[in-house]
């Protein structure tokens, strides 16, 4: 299937396959790929390691502000890169999940953060998937998606996920991690998490990744006529 150049942006709650549907899109479409958490991600491991957030997520909002400016994160050779050090690992952790969400409330983090997307997504034919890809980053964007599934479902695929990785991970913790980063991310001030009013939502509770390509090409031929 040939698609036009497009922009596909990919928002939901967390852990709903966002990454994972987007990566086999872009294989699919030969797009690029994406991902703005891992950006929120690498902010939050370098606030953690720097001291611009305690254990109370109490964060020094001027002093993170400055010591960002300059900060290099790219997407490299095995993943995200904070200059030349990859932090893939890191950034993955339950602990930079724990924090994520608080930071993500900062303004200053969201603009950075929107700039560097922005420069990333200069041309067209990328998906990129988040929380407010559709609504702040790209508003554009020709086809939107808005991703959902079960809570329980979703904390057992990322505690697959993470044990595959080799983290040892109880269930709960991941529940819990999810359920209060949703609540963060939806009640924010700044862009927070909600759906475009011209996404399509997909609930992937019972879905393979295989039922989602189906799902997705059958739109887009609908749409663009491929
Ligand atoms: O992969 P998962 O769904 O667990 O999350 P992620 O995409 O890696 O994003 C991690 C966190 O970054 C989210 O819980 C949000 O707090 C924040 N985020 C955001 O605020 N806006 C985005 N566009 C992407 C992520």
């Amino acid at each position: 299937m040939q698609i036009p150049d497009i922009i596909i942006a990919i928002d939901g709650y967390s852990s709903t396959g966002k990454s994972s549907f987007a990566k086999i899109i872009a294989n699919e479409f030969s797009f690029l790929y994406l991902d703005s958490g891992a950006l929120y991600r690498c902010v939050t491991l370098f606030a953690i390691e720097n001291g611009f957030i305690d254990d109370d997520c109490n964060i020094d909002v001027p002093g993170l502000e400055k010591a960002i400016e300059d900060l290099d994160i790219h997407f490299g050779e095995g993943g995200t890169y904070i200059g030349d050090r990859c932090v893939e690992k890191e950034i993955r952790s339950l602990a930079v999940a724990g924090k994520v969400s608080p930071i993500a409330t900062v303004p200053e983090v969201r603009s950075f953060v929107d700039r560097k997307l922005r420069e990333f997504g200069k041309n067209k034919r990328i998906v990129m998937d988040g929380r407010d890809i559709g609504t702040t980053v790209f508003p554009n964007a020709e086809l939107k998606l808005f991703m959902t599934a079960e809570p329980m479902i979703r904390a057992e695929r990322r505690a697959a996920e993470m044990r595959a990785k080799g983290q040892d991970v109880d269930i709960n913790d991941v529940l819990k991690n999810l359920q209060e980063r949703d609540y963060i991310d939806s009640h924010r001030e700044t862009s927070p998490l909600t759906q475009a009013a011209d996404a399509i939502v997909l609930d992937n509770s019972y879905m393979t990744m295989e039922d989602q390509m189906v799902w997705l090409k059958k739109i887009i031929a609908e749409r663009f006529g491929c």
